[in-house]
């Protein structure tokens, strides 16, 4: 078979820039290792900037979430206590939408399935050959046979433990990495949200947010080991740790009820430089990882999108190869200040086990510095709502 982009991983990052490229006229094949059920059980971000609501519309892809979506004009924080709140519209004049991931894919994949452009599932071994000539292809096994597709650029959308980053010979590129001493533990129940807007609290137990998905399904979590088993966790523990970190009149509210999906992930900072080697490129989780503080994991892949899409455009429509080598510059340039805000908001909002009384002092300075500081708040909510394209 040949294509013109072969897009190996079926998540966001995958489906959004086929759907793009699909609608400009470039033929792309999406290649992925689970099934579609599987890729859909997955719950993870639940918050996107306007430049990935932008994109999801420029894809055909944004009628059910502008009708079933939230838009969210702040945010609130919390030291335990009491709360305060950020208003991103008064500060930046851009609200944030509230709509899962899971949707996101799921209304990606209808669309695909809708334009009858090529979606491989289950396929295993996916293999990249020749990325450093002009004529790459990748190969791949399905239905007990191997299959190769010859293709002018491959796209490596398939996240962290995808086969595209490993691909670039060691010497060829650079790796950045940050662990974190702790973990997220994550409860998804059908419960009423506590609070209109999502809540972030550092509190003396450790953190914890309070998101939702819609009015009967809620989002929480709270801060954990980064080795904890969840099967340590019954829902009557997490609702009690949860009660227990927030403000008073917030856990009074809470509404209880018995989870649907739960589980630990660990926290993260990771890039790898450069995005690009020969014809294949890195884009979303593939490239980089965030903690989760600030939902920009998915948002970063989005930018990623954005400007890979535009050059693979320039490139068909003009022949222009200016994108293409500006690619992981530019895409990097963003990447690294999405790395700034989430670092800078786990480290605000967790406590570490090594934490010395100084360390706290500061950090509960910067949460009060947020409090009473205007321009304090607006450089917080410029990040939040998401740096400009
Ligand atoms: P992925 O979503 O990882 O998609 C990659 C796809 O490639 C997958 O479908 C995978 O099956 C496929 N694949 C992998 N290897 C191969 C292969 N060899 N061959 C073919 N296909 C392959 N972000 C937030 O903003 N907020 C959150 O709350 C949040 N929670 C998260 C929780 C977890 C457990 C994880 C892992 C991430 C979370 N993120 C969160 C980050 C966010 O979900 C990611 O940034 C986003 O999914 C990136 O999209 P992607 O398409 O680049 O990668
Ligand atoms: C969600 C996750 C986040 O990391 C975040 O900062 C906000 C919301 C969520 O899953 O809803």
């Amino acid at each position: 078979m040949r294509t013109q982009v072969a897009i190996i991983g079926g998540g966001p990052s995958g489906l959004l820039l086929a759907q793009l490229l699909h609608l400009r006229g470039v033929d792309a094949v999406v290649l992925e290792r689970q099934t579609k059920a599987h890729v859909l059980g997955r719950i993870r971000a639940g918050v996107l900037e306007q430049g990935l609501v932008s994109l999801l519309a420029e894809a055909g892809c944004a009628d059910r979430m502008r009708a079933e979506g939230f838009v969210h004009d702040g945010t609130l924080l919390s030291d335990g206590n009491d709360m305060f709140r950020i208003d991103f519209v008064a500060l930046t004049g851009k609200p944030v939408m509230v709509y899962g991931q899971t949707e996101v894919t799921r209304d990606l994949y209808n669309a695909r399935a809708e334009s009858g452009a090529p979606t491989v599932f289950c396929a295993e071994n996916v293999t990249i050959h020749d990325a450093d000539t002009e004529t790459p292809h990748v190969t791949y096994d399905a239905d007990g046979q191997t299959r190769r597709i010859d293709c002018d650029f491959i796209a490596g959308c398939d996240g962290f433990h995808g086969v595209s980053r490993k691909t670039i010979p060691a010497d060829k590129r650079q790796e950045f990495e940050k662990v974190y001493p702790f973990g997220w533990l994550g409860v998804l129940s059908e419960t009423p949200p506590v609070n209109d807007e999502l809540i972030y609290v550092n509190a003396p137990r450790g953190f914890a947010l309070c998101s939702m998905r819609n009015e009967n399904l809620s989002r929480y979590y709270v801060q954990c080991d980064a080795s904890d088993d969840v099967k340590r966790w019954s829902d009557d523990t997490f609702w009690d740790e949860l009660r227990l970190r927030l403000p008073p009149d917030q856990a009074a509210a809470l509404v209880t009820g018995p989870s649907i999906e739960k589980s630990v992930v660990p926290l993260r900072s990771f890039v790898t430089e450069p995005m690009r080697w020969g014809r294949l490129f890195l884009c979303g989780d593939a490239a980089h990882i965030v903690p989760p503080t600030g939902a920009k994991g998915l948002n970063t892949a989005a930018s990623d999108v954005y400007y890979l899409y535009h050059a693979l455009v320039d490139f068909y429509e003009s022949g222009s190869v200016g994108g293409i080598d500006g690619y992981s510059a530019k895409a990097l340039a963003r990447v690294w200040k999405a790395e700034r805000f989430s670092w800078w908001f786990s480290s605000l909002l967790h406590r570490y086990p090594d934490q010395s009384g100084f360390d706290q002092k500061l950090q509960a300075a910067e949460l009060s510095l947020l409090r009473s500081s205007e321009a304090a708040q607006r450089a917080m909510a410029e990040n939040y709502v998401g740096l400009p394209y």
